[in-house]
């Protein structure tokens, strides 16, 4: 079908899939999903699956299986899951040397195939990984960007919603810095319909939700023995939808600074602006003092790994 968009997800384990089905729902644009060649054919059984699903729902989309790097040719749009995912007791830097190395190889074979391509990174420990991505593929941070505070403000969204018996759809919050148990809830900017959440919930409980969504990824991995997927597809799909559709919005990303908040050379959690020039603008807030500090605590978090990664 000419004029779609494509859309080529690399890893189709749990996130790649739940990504495939939510850009068909959504009508995003052609989707390929690829995965090493031992699970080629998990990835067209898949992909075989949800082209049955768009048929019964009636969502025009057509889902390539693969595990040929051909068929991401001028992809538009590449969210990267390729990896391994942790296990209970395992933190997301225990994933560094594994996903380093096929995120290496990843990066090389998006650069070749997909040049003019908005890079979306979801793959653990997602600040090093995406640093390696803009790295081996050389491309401007604009077009290189790590999926991981739209999944946070999210979480806390819904344990703040929950707490204060609103609507989610009236609560507003940012998470910034790495993604991390050092991530950083600002409560500052944290709203019920644009009132403070500080003046709706006491802080005991607040601090508690912000100790809860700091671990949130690993309370579902304690619960099902895997990482979560269905939220992070879905925040990776809210920043491709803002691209592809020039909505600018203004989501919790990491991105690549060179010189906002203070940061250079890293990539980090920050507010951007995604529109049709993918990355348009990090927009930087003014933070409390405590946020600034536990942001440069959680900056240095994330400079280890970056160290750790240029000496495997
Ligand atoms: P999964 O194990 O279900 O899927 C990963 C897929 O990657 C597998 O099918 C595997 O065969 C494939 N793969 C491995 N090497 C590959 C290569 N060289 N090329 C292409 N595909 C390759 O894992 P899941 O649950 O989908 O998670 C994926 C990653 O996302 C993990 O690293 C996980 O920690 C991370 N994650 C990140 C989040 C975030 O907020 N940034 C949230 C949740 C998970
Ligand atoms: C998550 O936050 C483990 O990064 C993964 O769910």
């Amino acid at each position: 079908m000419p004029n779609r968009k494509k859309i080529a997800l690399i890893g189709a384990g749990n996130i790649g899939g739940e990504l495939a089905m939510q850009a068909a729902r959504k009508e995003l644009g052609d989707v390929v999903l690829l995965d090493i060649p031992d699970k080629e054919g998990v990835a067209k059984g898949k992909a075989l699956d949800m082209m049955q699903a768009c048929a019964l729902e009636g969502f025009d989309a057509n889902i390539l299986g693969t595990s040929n790097y051909d068929d991401i040719e001028g992809a538009d749009v590449v969210i990267v899951t390729a990896g391994v995912p942790r296990k209970p007791g395992m933190s997301r830097d225990d994933l560094l040397s594994i996903n380093l190395k096929i995120m290496r190889s990843v990066a090389g074979n998006v650069k070749d195939k997909a040049p003019d391509a908005l890079v979306i990174v979801i793959s653990n420990p997602l600040d090093a990984m995406v640093y390696e991505m803009k790295k081996v593929t050389g491309f401007p941070r604009e077009r290189v960007v790590g999926m991981a505070g739209a999944l946070d403000s999210a979480r806390f969204e819904c344990f703040l919603a929950d707490e204060a018996g609103v609507s989610v759809k009236d609560v507003s919050a940012l998470v910034l810095g790495g993604h991390g148990d050092t991530m950083v809830p600002c409560l500052s900017y944290t709203t019920i319909k644009g009132v403070p959440a500080t003046k709706v919930i006491d802080k005991d409980k607040l601090d508690a939700m912000v100790q809860r969504t700091a671990k949130g990824g690993g309370e579902i991995v304690g619960l099902m023995g895997t990482s979560a997927y269905v939220a992070p597809a879905s925040g990776a799909i809210s920043m491709a939808e803002s691209y592809l559709r020039g909505q600018r919005r203004m989501i919790a990303c990491a991105a690549f600074l060179e010189g906002e908040y203070g940061y250079k050379d890293i990539y980090m959690g920050v507010p951007i602006l995604i529109g049709p020039a993918g990355m348009e603008k990090v927009v930087e807030i003014e933070l409390s003092d405590g946020e600034k500090s536990m942001l440069e605590t959680s900056a240095a978090a994330v400079r280890d790994l970056i160290e750790a990664a240029a000496k495997l």
